[in-house]
Formats: C-alpha cells, sequence, structure tokens
C-alpha cells in the first residue's frame, strides 16, 4: 500500500510517499480503507520533530490521527463495527497514529460510524478539532446560557468548532480573526467580530466569564484582562503551557487558566457525529489535497491562516 513517511524530523519535504506493507490487525482492532486525513497543527509540529508528541514516533513513521474511510476487516473480538461501514475518529492518539496511508490500524473505541450526510473529507477533519473545542466548552470552561465568552483565532479548526458549541449552549461569542474570516464567522453564530489586525481586542472587551486562547503568549496575556474576576480562560498550544508571566498575570486578575490537554473519548465523539449528522454542527473544510501533495496540506496549516481545515484525500 501506498503511505506517507518521515525517515527523520523536519521540513514538510520530509512526508515522502512509498509502498509499504499493509499493516495486520489483532483480535480488537479494525481495519480502515482510509478515505481522507485531517491534518492538524499537531501533525505539523511532530513532523519537525518540535512537539512534546514526537519522542513517542519511533522513526521511520507514518504521521496522521484524524482519518474517515470505510472498514476493511475486524479483529475477532470487535463489536459494533462490521466490513464495509463507513467511519471516523482520531485513531492511536495519543500513542502514534497511523493514518496517512491507504490502509490504516484503530482501535474501534476511537471511532464513530461517518454520518451518511456528510463527506468523507468533512469527517476526517473533525475528530481532534471537535473533541478539543467539546472539551474546552463543555468540561474545561462550562460555557452556560447567557455567558460571554472571547473565542481567538475564531475561523481556526479548533475555533470555529467552540464558536459553535459555545452557541449552542447560549452564550454570547466574541470572535478574533481577519477581516477576510468576519462573514463566515457571523454566518457560524459569532455575536461580536474583532478585526486582530486592526483593533486591540482588550479595548473594546472586558468583564468577560471565559476565554478560549489558541495562540499563547501576548493574546493569551491580553486575553487574561478580558476577564471578569472569577473568570476562566483555557490556552490551547502545549509548547505555552506553564508561561510564568501567564500564571502571574491569571493570579493578579483572579481568574483561573489551564492548559488542557485533547482527550479521547468515545461517548463524545459519537455525540459529534451526531451533531453533525443533524446539522447542528458543521466543519468547514478550507483546502483539499491530493495525496500526492501531503506536504503542501502540511505547509498550508503551518501558514496559519486557514479557515476551518486542511485534509488529505488519500482513496
Ligand atoms: N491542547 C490540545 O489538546 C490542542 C488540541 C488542538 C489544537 N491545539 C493547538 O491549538 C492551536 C490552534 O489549533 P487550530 O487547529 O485551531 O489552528 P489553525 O486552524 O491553524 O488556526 C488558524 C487560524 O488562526 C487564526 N489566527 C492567526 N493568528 C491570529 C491572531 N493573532 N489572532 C486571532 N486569530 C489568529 C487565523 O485567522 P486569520 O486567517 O483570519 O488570521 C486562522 O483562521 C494550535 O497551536 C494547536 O496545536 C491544542
Amino acid at each position: 500500500m501506498k503511505a506517507a513517511i518521515i525517515n527523520q524530523f523536519g521540513e514538510a519535504e520530509e512526508l515522502q510517499i512509498m509502498d509499504v506493507s499493509k499493516p495486520k490487525i489483532n483480535d480488537q482492532q479494525v481495519l480502515i480503507k482510509v478515505a481522507a486525513a485531517g491534518i492538524n497543527p499537531v501533525d505539523t509540529k511532530v513532523r519537525a520533530g518540535t512537539s512534546g508528541m514526537s519522542k513517542i514516533i519511533k522513526l521511520p513513521a507514518i504521521l496522521g490521527w484524524d482519518v474517515s474511510g470505510i472498514i476493511e476487516a475486524t479483529g475477532k473480538k470487535v463489536t459494533g463495527f462490521n466490513i464495509g461501514d463507513s467511519v471516523f475518529g482520531c485513531i492511536g492518539f495519543p500513542g502514534p497514529g497511523n493514518g496517512y496511508a491507504e490502509f490504516a490500524v484503530a482501535d474501534p473505541q476511537l471511532l464513530a460510524k461517518k454520518p451518511y450526510n456528510i463527506s468523507f473529507e468533512e469527517a476526517a477533519a473533525a475528530p481532534i478539532v471537535g473533541l478539543t473545542a467539546y472539551q474546552a466548552i463543555n468540561e474545561e470552561l462550562k460555557i452556560t446560557a447567557g455567558q460571554k465568552i472571547l473565542i481567538q483565532a475564531a475561523a481556526g479548526g479548533v475555533g470555529h468548532l467552540a464558536v459553535q458549541f459555545a452557541k449552542m449552549n447560549g452564550a454570547y461569542v466574541i470572535g478574533t480573526a481577519s477581516d477576510k474570516n468576519e462573514r463566515f464567522l457571523k454566518s457560524i453564530g459569532v455575536d461580536q467580530f474583532i478585526d486582530y489586525k486592526k483593533k486591540k481586542f482588550e479595548e473594546i472587551v472586558n468583564g468577560l466569564d471565559a476565554v478560549l486562547d489558541s495562540m499563547g503568549g501576548d493574546v493569551l496575556y491580553r486575553s487574561l484582562s478580558c476577564l471578569k474576576r472569577g473568570g476562566v480562560a483555557v490556552c490551547l498550544p502545549s509548547s505555552t503551557k506553564d508561561d510564568p508571566k501567564a500564571i502571574s498575570l491569571a493570579k493578579k486578575y483572579g481568574v483561573k487558566l489551564t492548559w488542557p490537554m485533547m482527550h479521547t473519548d468515545n461517548g463524545q465523539i459519537n455525540k459529534i457525529a451526531e451533531m453533525l449528522e443533524h446539522k447542528e454542527v458543521k466543519v468547514f473544510v478550507d483546502k483539499i489535497f491530493i495525496f500526492d501533495q501531503i506536504a503542501w496540506a502540511h505547509k498550508a496549516v503551518e501558514t496559519h491562516n486557514t479557515k476551518g481545515k486542511v485534509v488529505v484525500r488519500i482513496n
């Protein structure tokens, strides 16, 4: 089968499409004929060798966690999934993924049936950002009706789903992006749009209940000043975890700050599937690349200015 392999950590060009043997499953696993793979910032950081998770990767490696596809084979002890089922999920996380390949092995606990009315590309785009946004809004920030939340990078992969989950809970949502994304953000429910390139958000909003920050550093410091005392903030980039300046500012403002790590959850991936099927949320796919162009898909994510998600079509 064809797979995208890295032999060493480095630039996107390290991703080479090669012929490798088809993986084998054990009794508890399923084999997926991969239709599409979603590309996340974490994929690019692991490939570059700059993520803490790079340490768990044994080279040469096939990367890739977010996939959609069709079940090709099931282990003897697998229940709930059959050959021919269309599925999606975040496979392997937080261990190594193996999704950049024509066939991938998965633990069925990490999968949900693909909604019949969304494409394989949309399904592959959803798992990591869906779980991250869902957990940030519902587990960490516990957003309830009437609360005001500032979502940084609201047009990004995590941001655009966080906006929709916060709106489902009845929140007033302030979202930042550049002007090209204003219409998009309003279309998914943002109540107040702030163009971060032209305006200082901290001079516009204050007394907020919650902040979801996808940036860290200066954006996080300024975001903390927008919270009311007792407000809560989550910051997603793990490279900024435990930033002493942010911790000291959080103390000064009397707010709670955490750096949560996305975790896989069978109930939540199935809930996300249900919400996608019922059109309660929509995952927006910005760019689709063919498998041979996977390095370009990584480069697109590394620009940090994509709207929604980047996906690679594999089979
Ligand atoms: N802790 C975890 O478990 C976890 C899970 C998932 C993701 N993450 C991390 O969270 C971060 C975001 O992930 P993502 O997938 O959402 O990223 P992404 O899709 O690549 O984000 C792109 C978006 O960022 C916006 N942006 C860039 N600079 C901005 C700024 N200064 N202010 C506001 N918006 C800005 C861009 O909007 P414009 O184009 O309009 O500028 C673009 O829409 C990454 O660092 C990722 O590694 C962590």
